[in-house]
């Protein structure tokens, strides 16, 4: 009997650096870095990307100073202007400060400055790129760009941040979560209440949309009744995910909050740079804030919870497994996965 095995050992490390490089990524939305000097940190591969609120100018930079290298923040969130605590180097209002400056008479440093990620919006949701193939919008399509701008503009922050090592290789975790196969073993209690249906996919480029109803009918109801309290504007009804190729996804019970999760590779080929942030939408009204705030407390436990029985499975998978061609058996659940290698296959040779 043959070994299972590939002999391009862990495909995902060497699309990954492509990936990142070419794609565009959503990190979070403009209200959480509302304040000036407000910022955020992410790791990705080998580097820190800090998107930061310069005076209502939104930049994502290199965590690292352009002088020697130092970092400049070593939170994941916080306030604080950008000053680097080895010699003291700054930046606002679009401008690098350097101490001392005149000390350095022997190289041009006026040329120095931090070094800038892309940055676009879509709705409120920032997204960064290195060096993108394409504009976010045509990354995008009109669909999905459509969808996130209206989504956004439903959201009334983040109630939730879930952060840790995701213990298997990104493409592990995103096959994982775009396929409803694993549902009923995994999320016994979670999950699988739901009994969602078998759903609709859209295939939109290189993203997609998979939405489904509720199948257990006192549940459905349940979720049903609690529409009144949220603005939800044109949400599915049901389940929804939207996968933004190549890291992320963004799903949603009914439209009353969304989560954005993120499967950032890291340059080990078992673990994962894995971001949940849970959404609430804005209550319909005041007097409902109450209500909303209660639903969504017991929304992040639930999530945290499905996210772990995600992570304690795919740790049982090596990142030697994993490969851009299709796997030999699939099921009609796993439609989504066969078209995500199919986009990542194009990465693979060049
Ligand atoms: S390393 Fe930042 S100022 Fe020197
Ligand atoms: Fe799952």
């Amino acid at each position: 009997m043959a070994i299972q095995y590939t002999d391009m050992a862990c495909e995902t490390i060497s699309i990954a650096n492509k990936l990142v490089s070419k794609y565009w990524h959503p990190i979070c939305l403009k209200s959480e870095i509302f304040n000036n000097n407000d910022f955020m940190r992410f790791e990705i591969l080998g580097f820190e990307l800090i998107v930061y609120n310069d005076n209502g100018h939104i930049i994502v930079f290199d965590n690292l100073c352009p002088h020697r290298g130092a970092r400049f923040f070593m939170d994941d969130a916080g306030k604080e202007p950008i000053r680097c605590k080895y010699h003291g180097w700054g930046y606002s209002n679009g401008r690098l400060n350097i101490a001392n400056k005149k000390s350095f008479t022997r190289c041009d440093v006026t040329a120095a400055d931090l070094n800038k990620f892309h940055v676009d919006f879509c709705g409120d949701f920032i997204f960064f790129a290195v060096d993108p193939i394409q504009s976010l919008k045509k990354q995008l399509g009109g669909r999905i760009y459509d969808s996130l701008a209206e989504i956004s503009s439903q959201l009334s922050g983040c109630s939730d941040v879930n952060r840790y090592f995701f213990e298997s290789a990104w493409a592990i975790a995103l096959e994982n979560a775009l396929e409803p196969y694993h549902i009923p073993l995994i999320h016994v209690d979670t999950l699988a209440t739901l009994q969602l249906t078998e759903g609709e996919n859209f295939f939109l480029g290189n993203n997609s949309i998979w939405h489904s109803r509720i199948g257990n009918e006192r549940l459905d109801k349940r979720l049903r009744s609690m529409k009144k309290y949220f603005s939800t504007g044109n949400a599915l009804e049901g389940y929804s995910s939207i996968f933004i190729f190549p890291f992320s996804m963004l799903s949603s019970t009914y439209g009353f909050s969304y989560s954005l999760q993120n499967f950032f590779p890291s340059l080990q080929d078992n673990q994962t740079y894995f971001t949940s942030r849970l959404y609430s939408a804005l209550a319909a009204d005041s007097r409902y804030q109450e209500v909303v705030d209660a639903f969504i407390q017991s929304t992040a436990k639930m999530n945290r919870k499905i996210f772990e029985e995600d992570h304690q499975v795919c740790k049982r998978i090596p990142a030697r497994t994993w490969t851009s061609k299709p796997p030999k058996y699939f099921s009609d659940l796993e439609e989504k996965v066969l078209h995500f290698r199919k986009s990542c296959s194009v990465w693979a040779d060049i």
